[in-house]
């Protein structure tokens, strides 16, 4: 497979190829993903559960980022590779180029910060520094207590209005690319209407550009807490590689996310 850019990316939004991506956090798997076709992977603060076995993504540090990125950019030399900024590791401008710059070090080609108006002058800054900023709005999970839980984003009109803002917003200050995880589908859909960055639903529905799942749901790893939303491809047959195909597949004809995975 030739190199994934963020050029590759456009090109999918505008041809309206749906894709795939999937978080990774080691050289393995990273490899074994890439080896079956998925390009864009996100070394997401979901680590802090997935990896690390706390409740929340809150106690995750900048150099575990650093060194998952690096693990898995070793197993994926040639996919898209996105980090996420951790917990207050950005709280000001030069705390966020700091940590930019040793996560894009260790090998990411986008950055993944939680928020909205709150986060646009970064944003503006990052990207005037030529870094890729991905946007992260609807349920931000490093907001959990703030948000009251992991819950449903956008449901009434004023939360939904504020939303569809937020993210008309953040690509004018420079984000190209969002994930939006948990809001309504019509929601999801209405704002990968009106932006022209490629947008990444997760508990979105399936209207997105892209959908994005943490690897131990889809290959059935995860047994406690298993968001509504989300799919365990390894069930259909057994094998890791073939749940990896079949979940490309499912997003690229439009048969997951279904009603069942929406809100
Ligand atoms: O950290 C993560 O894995 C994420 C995804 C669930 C979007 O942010």
């Amino acid at each position: 497979m030739e190199e994934t850019t963020i050029s590759t990316l456009k090109q999918w939004k505008k041809n309206k190829n749906k894709f795939a991506v999937i978080t990774a956090y080691d050289f393995s798997f990273a490899k074994l993903f890439y080896n079956q076709g998925i390009s864009i992977m996100l070394i997401g603060d979901s680590l802090g559960m997935t990896i690390q076995g706390n409740n929340s993504t809150i106690p995750v540090q900048v150099k575990d980022i650093v060194y998952h990125t690096k693990a898995v950019r070793k197993g994926a030399p040639k996919a898209f590779l996105l980090s996420d900024l951790p917990f207050l590791s950005y709280y000001n401008i030069s705390k966020a180029i700091e940590n930019t710059k040793k996560i894009i070090q260790a090998g990411a080609n986008m950055i993944k910060i939680e928020g909205g108006k709150k986060i646009l002058n970064i944003v503006q800054e990052l990207s005037n520094q030529s870094i890729l900023v991905c946007g992260h709005i609807g349920l931000t999970p490093q907001s959990v207590d703030f948000l009251g839980g992991y819950k449903i984003q956008g449901k009434n009109k004023d939360d939904a209005m504020q939303l569809i803002e937020e993210a008309l917003l953040l690509e004018k200050a420079g984000i190209k690319m969002i994930v939006l995880e948990c809001i309504p589908s019509k929601l999801a859909k209405k704002i990968t209407e009106k932006l022209s960055i490629p947008v990444i639903g997760i508990g979105s529905g399936k209207n997105t550009d892209g959908q994005i799942l943490v690897m131990q749901d889809v290959l059935g790893i995860t047994e406690e807490n298993i968001p509504r939303f989300s799919k365990n491809f390894f069930n259909k047959d057994n094998s890791i590689q073939k749940a990896i195909q079949q979940y490309i597949i499912e997003v690229k004809y439009g048969l997951y996310p279904t009603q069942k995975h929406s809100f």
